[in-house]
Order: structure tokens, then C-alpha cells, then sequence
């Protein structure tokens, strides 16, 4: 069968919410500390974070941050990272079981967030706190008249508010790992509650309820009705979390999770259509996949970490090539599911199972899934268009077509480019491609493979990276186990 990718510029899927290649630092191993924080850097600047890192996420262009955790959030006391540095408590954290010292807290964190060109969207703890303590943080960070919590923040020295406006509700309260694990209906009771205190408090923010921390959860499904049925008038957007891995060293079988994030999203997305029907919604509620990548590697080697200690090095994954391929599948599947999914977070961005890792006052280096990251920041932007690509398929674990090329295209129509993702899962042959799309001429083919899939990139070594491909007559070579991005101008 010949390989065809067919382009449609009239067929599209939706514009792509910029919000979609988002990421997320936690207060959780050296995400904060030795990575985005270290006053004793070299590089660091007047306010102790890392120029070089920094200098890497802008490289990224990151347009959301999700902050400050994930499982830590469900334990956090925000007011503990505002004000007098010298003053801020040290505090066991029970999430991660470490030593949280505070020094970075909301305030530190908001002026990062600009100094890199991100969004802030903070998560608040439904888990030992509620309601209260929920919209005192959004009166902190946005308020503007003369009232408690806004003239807290103008006596830490920030007159101007800082404007977040997406807000998460809790974080993965259906697990029993979250610090006050909640059931459905005792969550969606206290994330109406709050969210209502929250949009009276500022009515310009938009909230993330929790929705399933995956999709093999014993809850799912019901949990999201639940929450829903309570919710769904207060709320602007769902969550979704998932985490892939290889643990069997099927590297076939691991290169076709990417149609489980897909399935997952389209389950979610009828619940969701399912209980606007059943409550007379007119609105449609979007998705927010605000935690997914590959998560495995470390697991083994967190189990040695010592309790209590102060950033320790927790869930340094070391991303090989297969792993970029992975992270290239899944970022297409949210492009094409980009009419639900509206915002996304590759969890997470520096340290922490992260595109970025860093040496504590040494080097910084992109890991092998920065690259398809990159990619989508830089050319994903558009207008997800519904192609269809014809190929051979294979059987992994539960699929039984699986495509040897996984394919996304999106339409720039201010640059006049359509560009082409594409991964090819085929571990021995190169696949040629041939995009039909009327009057294109290429721009440019970027390929990112290695010999082995188990390539990793290191400080003093990279192995992975982008290099140009072959491209000609509209077919595009695209070798074994590779990730291809393919740009044409129109
Ligand atoms: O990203 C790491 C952890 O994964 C987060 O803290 C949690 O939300 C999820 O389980």
C-alpha cells in the first residue's frame, strides 16, 4: 500500500487553543529548587532563578504553567510562600514526604511565570483546605480593592494584582494517594462551593474541575457524572490526567498508548455531552488534559530517595528516544482532539519527569522529548485539520490497527503553512510518505531519531536531536522510528 497523507485545508477540526502545549512545575524534587530556583547559580539572577533554565523555556515559548502541584497542592498552605522570606515556615511535606522550606511560594513564583512569558494557572488545595482558603488566594493574587487579602499582597510589595485567570480545583482528588482524598460526591460538594466563592471573588477567572487521574481508575466515569451533575453550571473545563510507560520493553506496544489518550478523551468528552443533554446545558465543556507524558523510569530508583530531605531528586526520568516518539504520538492526539481539549500540560517542565533537567549548580540539557515538545510550541498553531492518512497498520496489546504512521497536520493561515507531524512506528524500515495537499511547496522536512531507541541525552552528550530530512517531489522519507515535521508553504 502506497503511504498517503491526504490535506483538506476546507476539513477542519477546530483552531488549536494556544493553551494547549502548556506544562507544570511542582512544589516536588528539584522541579522548584536546583531547577527553576538557585540563587547560588552562576547563572542565576537578581531574584535567584536559573538564567539558563529560564533561557530554555523561552527557547520552548510555553504559553500555561500549571502550579503549584499535583498531589503536593492537596497539603499546601499558600500564605507560607508569600511575604518575608525569613519568615516563612519549613513544613513536612506529606505528599512527597520531603522538607519544604517555602522560599518559593506564589510570589517568587507569578514573577517567574512573567520573566519566562507564561501564563500562570494555579491549583488550589481542596484536599485540607476548602473553600475559603481557595478564594482567599484568588482575592490574594487578583483582587483590587482596599480588602484584606489584595492589601496582604500589596504589603509583600506587589501593588499590581497578578491577574491569574485559570484556576484549578484540587488536584486528582479521586486518589487515595492525595493527601484528604475525597469521594465523588464529597468533591463535587466542596468544588461547587468553591468555585462559586472564586467567581464572586473574580468573575473574569475560569476553573478545572478534577475529573479521573486516569482512565483505569475504579471510579471513572462515575466519578465524572458525579461531578459534572454538581459542577457543570460553575465550571469551565474538566481534567483529565494519564501516564504512559514501557515497563515490558514492548516498544511497539508502548508507541501505540497514544490511542488511549485518545479513547480516554473521547470517553470523557461523552460523558460530558451526556450530562450537558441531561441537564438542558447549552454550553459544551471543554477538557483540560493538564497532566500527561511518559512516567516510569524513576520508580525504581525514588524508592532509595530518603524521607525528609530538602529537594531531593524525585522522578528524574531519563527520556530515551522512544520516549520522545511516545510524547510526539500524544501531542498529536491533542492536536486532534483539539475541539474538546482546550488546555494541556506536559507534566512536568524542568527536573521532574521534564523536557528540561538540570545539574545543581552545573549544566542544563534538553532530554530527548524536548524536541517533539518544541516542535508543537513552534509549528502547532492553527487549525487542526481532519486529514487521513492511509498506511498498513499493526496489532500492540489491546489494538489491533495500529498505524505504522501516526500523522497530524495544522494550517497556519497567517505564516501560509500547513505542517505535517508525523511519527513513524515502524522500529526497521524508513516509510515513505506523500502528503497530498494543492499547491504546496516544502519549507522544510526536520527529522528527530538516533540508532537505538534507547538513545538518551545527557550533559555531555546529545544523541538525540532535530536534523534535516528527505523530502522530495511532496513524498517525504521518514526513517525508521522517527519523529518528522514537515512544513509547507501554501
Ligand atoms: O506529576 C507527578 C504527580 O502525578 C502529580 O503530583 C500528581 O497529580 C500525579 O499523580
Amino acid at each position: 500500500m502506497e503511504n498517503v497523507l491526504h490535506i483538506d485545508l476546507n476539513k477542519a477540526i477546530s483552531e488549536i487553543d494556544d493553551r494547549l502545549y502548556g506544562s507544570f512545575v511542582e512544589h516536588l524534587g528539584r522541579a522548584v529548587y536546583g531547577g527553576v530556583y538557585e540563587p547560588t547559580h552562576p547563572t542565576a539572577d537578581e531574584d535567584g532563578f536559573r538564567g539558563d533554565t529560564a533561557a530554555l523555556v523561552r527557547e520552548l515559548g510555553v504559553p500555561v504553567i500549571r502550579y503549584p502541584g499535583g498531589n503536593f497542592v492537596s497539603g499546601y498552605r499558600w500564605e507560607d510562600g508569600t511575604g518575608d522570606k525569613a519568615k516563612r515556615p519549613r513544613r513536612m511535606e506529606l505528599a512527597w514526604q520531603t522538607i519544604e522550606t517555602n522560599e518559593v511560594g506564589v510570589d517568587e513564583f507569578q514573577k517567574w511565570t512573567r520573566k519566562v512569558g507564561a501564563e500562570l494557572m494555579m491549583a488550589v488545595n481542596l484536599g485540607t483546605r476548602g473553600p475559603e482558603e481557595a478564594r482567599d488566594l484568588v482575592e490574594y493574587c487578583n483582587g483590587t480593592l482596599d480588602t484584606h487579602f489584595a492589601e496582604m499582597r500589596r504589603n509583600n510589595g506587589f501593588e499590581e494584582p497578578f491577574g491569574v485567570k485559570l484556576w484549578c480545583l484540587g488536584n486528582e482528588m479521586d486518589g487515595e494517594w492525595q493527601i484528604c482524598h475525597k469521594d465523588a460526591r464529597e468533591y463535587a460538594r466542596a468544588a461547587r462551593e468553591a468555585a462559586k466563592m472564586m467567581k464572586w471573588t473574580d468573575d473574569s477567572i475560569e476553573l478545572v474541575a478534577c475529573g479521573s487521574s486516569h482512565a483505569n481508575m475504579p471510579t471513572f466515569g462515575t466519578w465524572e457524572e458525579t461531578v459534572l451533575r454538581e459542577c457543570y453550571d460553575v465550571v469551565d473545563y474538566l481534567s483529565l490526567h494519564s501516564y504512559y510507560g514501557n515497563p515490558d520493553n514492548d516498544t511497539a506496544k508502548f508507541l501505540a498508548c497514544s490511542l488511549d489518550m485518545d479513547a480516554f478523551i473521547k470517553q470523557v468528552a461523552a460523558i460530558c455531552d451526556r450530562i450537558q443533554a441531561e441537564l438542558g446545558q447549552e454550553r459544551k465543556m471543554m477538557l483540560s488534559f493538564d497532566e500527561w507524558n511518559v512516567w516510569f523510569h524513576s520508580n525504581e530508583q525514588d524508592k532509595e530517595i530518603p524521607k525528609w530531605s530538602i529537594a531531593p531528586p524525585q522522578l528524574e526520568d531519563v527520556y530515551n528516544l522512544e520516549d520522545a516518539l511516545v510524547v510526539g504520538c500524544l501531542l498529536m492526539t491533542l492536536m486532534k482532539n483539539a475541539d474538546r481539549v482546550k488546555i494541556g500540560c506536559l507534566a512536568q517542565l524542568v527536573n521532574v519527569i521534564a523536557p528540561i533537567m538540570t545539574e545543581n549548580g552545573g549544566r542544563v540539557w534538553r532530554q530527548t522529548i524536548y524536541y517533539p515538545y518544541l516542535h508543537a510550541l513552534q509549528y502547532g498553531h492553527g487549525v487542526a485539520l481532519d486529514v487521513k492518512c492511509d498506511c498498513e497498520t499493526y496489532a500492540a496489546g489491546e489494538h489491533a490497527r495500529v498505524p505504522y504512521i501516526e500523522t497530524a497536520a495544522v494550517y497556519n493561515a497567517e505564516r501560509g503553512e500547513v505542517v505535517v507531524f508525523a511519527v513513524n512506528r515502524d522500529l526497521e524500515n524508513a516509510l515513505p510518505l506523500r502528503v497530498e495537499l494543492e499547491n504546496a511547496s516544502l519549507i522544510e522536512h526536520i527529522v528527530v531519531t538516533s540508532e537505538h531507541v534507547t538513545d538518551i541525552n545527557t550533559a555531555d552528550e546529545e544523541k538525540v536531536f532535530p536534523t534535516p530530512g528527505k523530502t522530495e517531489n511532496g513524498v517525504s522519507v521518514l526513517p525508521p522510528k522517527s519523529w518528522n515535521v514537515i512544513r509547507y508553504k501554501i
